[in-house]
């Protein structure tokens, strides 16, 4: 989704601006564009596609303030005219969000004389804060006089010719963070962009206002009172965020994942007990009171939640529902104030889930948990407890390492409810402990299979479908491994439960269609075989996942790759991970863009 940098400082940030978009580009965007404060007028360069397109036009351009942008197209088609900064007179903004009052005010600004060159939302905030300036020249009130007529979400920076040295920035719904630097103030979309300059980022709250100079900062609460907000020194390193030795964000998540489980799972290190504490201070009290779970997600997250269910009912006997959060923001539920929400988001700010989430929490639904990847964002600081994943930054817009980083977390939940249910003897305890303690070891394993996998790529990156099955709790992983193919190769891809396929999906199946199977070595493995069966009969071709102790047999049209240990409750967390590879190499054969697939974006702000 958008991203937005802007910077006042005491030297030339035109580099500043350029180096943060580079590192918002993995959020997605299709075209970008710059303006500052000029010697006699605002300078703007703007340009479709690439980042390092921009950095061409805007070669030789020199100021110490300035706004930049990357622009996800919502309103209006792709194209120079419609990508920020909009201008209006002496001033130019740059906006992540949705205005949704956009053509009132367009009516009402053309009706002024305001002549409007774009198609998009964000033009009319840049006229409306030129038209508040006629009775209110001073900028930092103008703005907040204007955003007070904003409908939507909305994160904006503004400079103005007449104010050179400042930049003012608004907030409300959509992300934006602060960076308080030694010669100068920044603000961004998120950290990664402003730790080229500083680590000292100060979070800003819905409806704050901020004036960013070379050596000052002052920020204004939603009723206008002067406030100050903590500054956080980010963890994040500069490293963290750097393609090092491999070719792809998503490559590289993908072999991150024995690190970012061990991180994730490392307060269990020594400890032999699951503790509701790793869930926050209050959740002895909430969960002992929880009567069912329901979990609220998009995409991967939502897929993590699927799994997620099949414990929490096996292990710790509580019911369980899983739905997307967009379908539920808008439905008309039965609350159940003993129900636990749960919100799972890797970025923590995804617009579907935060707005599930406020929805829950205004029918009365308080217990609250969200597990996110991201520490301070809105998800996490508006629930009651939170788990937070390590993944680390997560670049690729295809989610690896957050997904299976938040399976390791719900299975923690998993154990933990069940305990407080009385429901998990100490002998279990310690063996899923142990197991959990193992999994950086046993990934770091099935990633050692990518060689065959990369041949089985070559073989159906031709195709145009694939079925991919599996059963139980690797359903969701079979889900999972259609959504990945799908965003980074554009093969079409469906999941369905193995049992489902004779409901309807075999008539799909002849020779030109790959079926994709998870088959470890569980409780469902003889009806799955079955299922098989009457794939090869329709002339199919099988790829199959299965386990080292697995008695089933490659022979023609039936091609399987074995992973090395059996893993029970645990083998979901494996088994997506030669799924994320397939998806990798298929790209890769492709040539797709495999870290920024078309039409898709990283943080998805807007519903
Ligand atoms: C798929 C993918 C998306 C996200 C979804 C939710 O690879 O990344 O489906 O999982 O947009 O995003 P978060 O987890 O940030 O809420």
């Amino acid at each position: 989704m958008c991203g937005i940098v802007a910077a006042a400082a005491s030297s030339n940030i035109v580099s500043v601006l350029i180096e943060g978009l580079k590192k918002l580009e993995y959020r997605g965007y299709d075209s970008a564009g710059l303006a500052v404060i000029g010697s006699q007028q605002i300078e703007r360069v703007r340009s479709v596609g690439r980042v390092a397109e921009l950095e061409k036009g805007a070669a030789g351009t020199q100021s110490s303030t300035g706004i930049a942008h990357t622009r996800w197209a919502t309103h209006g088609a792709p194209c120079e005219r419609n990508a920020h900064p909009h201008v209006s007179g002496h001033i130019a903004v740059v906006h992540n969000g949705i205005i949704e009052n956009h053509e009132a005010l367009r009516t009402e600004l053309s009706a002024q004389g305001y002549i409007f060159t774009s198609d998009t939302d964000t033009e009319s905030i840049a006229h409306l804060i030129e038209s508040v300036q006629k009775t209110e020249p001073d900028l930092f009130k103008a703005v907040q006089q204007a955003t007070r007529r904003l409908i939507g979400a909305y994160a904006i920076a503004v400079i103005d010719q007449r104010h050179p040295g400042k930049v003012i920035v608004a907030r409300e719904g959509s992300p934006l963070l602060l960076g308080v630097g030694e010669a100068g103030h920044y603000a961004a979309s998120d950290a990664s962009a402003l730790l080229q300059v500083t680590r000292n980022m100060v979070y800003l709250e819905n409806g704050d206002i901020a004036e960013l100079g070379a050596n000052t900062l002052r920020i204004a609460d939603a009723a206008g009172q002067a406030v100050e907000r903590p500054v956080h020194v980010s963890e994040l390193s500069a490293a963290a965020v750097e393609l090092g030795e491999y070719q792809h964000y998503m490559q590289k998540e993908i072999f991150e994942q024995p690190q970012a489980l061990g991180n994730t799972l490392e307060m269990i290190g020594g400890s032999k007990s699951s503790q509701p504490g790793i869930f926050g201070a209050d959740a002895a009290s909430i969960l002992a009171d929880v009567d069912s779970i329901l979990i609220l997600a998009c995409g991967t997250s939502s897929h993590a939640g699927l799994t997620a269910r099949y414990w929490l009912e096996a292990i710790a006997g509580v019911p369980c529902n899983v739905e997307i959060a967009s379908e539920y923001r808008y439905r008309v539920s039965v609350p159940n104030p003993r129900q636990l929400i749960v919100v799972i988001s890797q970025s923590g700010e995804t617009a579907d889930t935060l707005a599930a989430l406020q929805h829950a929490k205004a029918k009365g639904q308080a217990k609250t948990l969200a597990i996110c990847n991201v520490p301070e964002s809105a998800i996490v600081r508006e629930s009651a407890l939170r788990f937070i994943t390590r993944a680390g930054p997560e670049i690729g817009v295809a989610s690896t390492k957050a997904f299976t980083t938040q399976l390791a977390a719900l299975f923690l939940l998993t154990l933990v409810v069940a305990k407080v249910k009385g429901r998990l003897s100490e002998a279990d305890e310690a063996s899923y402990q142990e197991q959990l303690r193992h999994l950086p070891v046993a990934v770091n394993k099935v990633l050692a299979l990518e060689p065959a996998i990369k041949a089985w790529a070559q073989r159906f990156a031709n195709k145009s479908d694939a079925l991919f099955l599996g059963r139980g709790r690797h359903y969701p992983i079979a889900l999972e491994g259609a959504l990945k193919l799908k965003e980074i190769s554009y093969i079409h891809a469906e999941a369905y439960p193995a049992g489902e396929l004779k409901h309807g999906p075999l008539a799909l199946v002849d020779a030109n269609m790959p079926v994709i199977t998870v088959a470890p070595n569980d409780e469902l493995l003889e009806k799955l075989k079955s299922n098989l069966q009457e794939v090869r009969a329709r002339g199919g071709e099988l790829y199959v996942f299965a386990d080292g102790d697995s008695e089933i047999e490659g022979s023609e049209g039936v091609n399987i790759i074995k992973l090395p240990e059996h893993y029970g409750q645990l083998s979901p967390i494996l088994h997506v991970i030669p799924l994320q590879l397939l998806s990798y190499h298929a790209a890769l054969v492709k040539g797709t863009d495999v870290d920024k697939p078309r039409n898709l974006a990283k943080s998805v702000t807007v519903e």
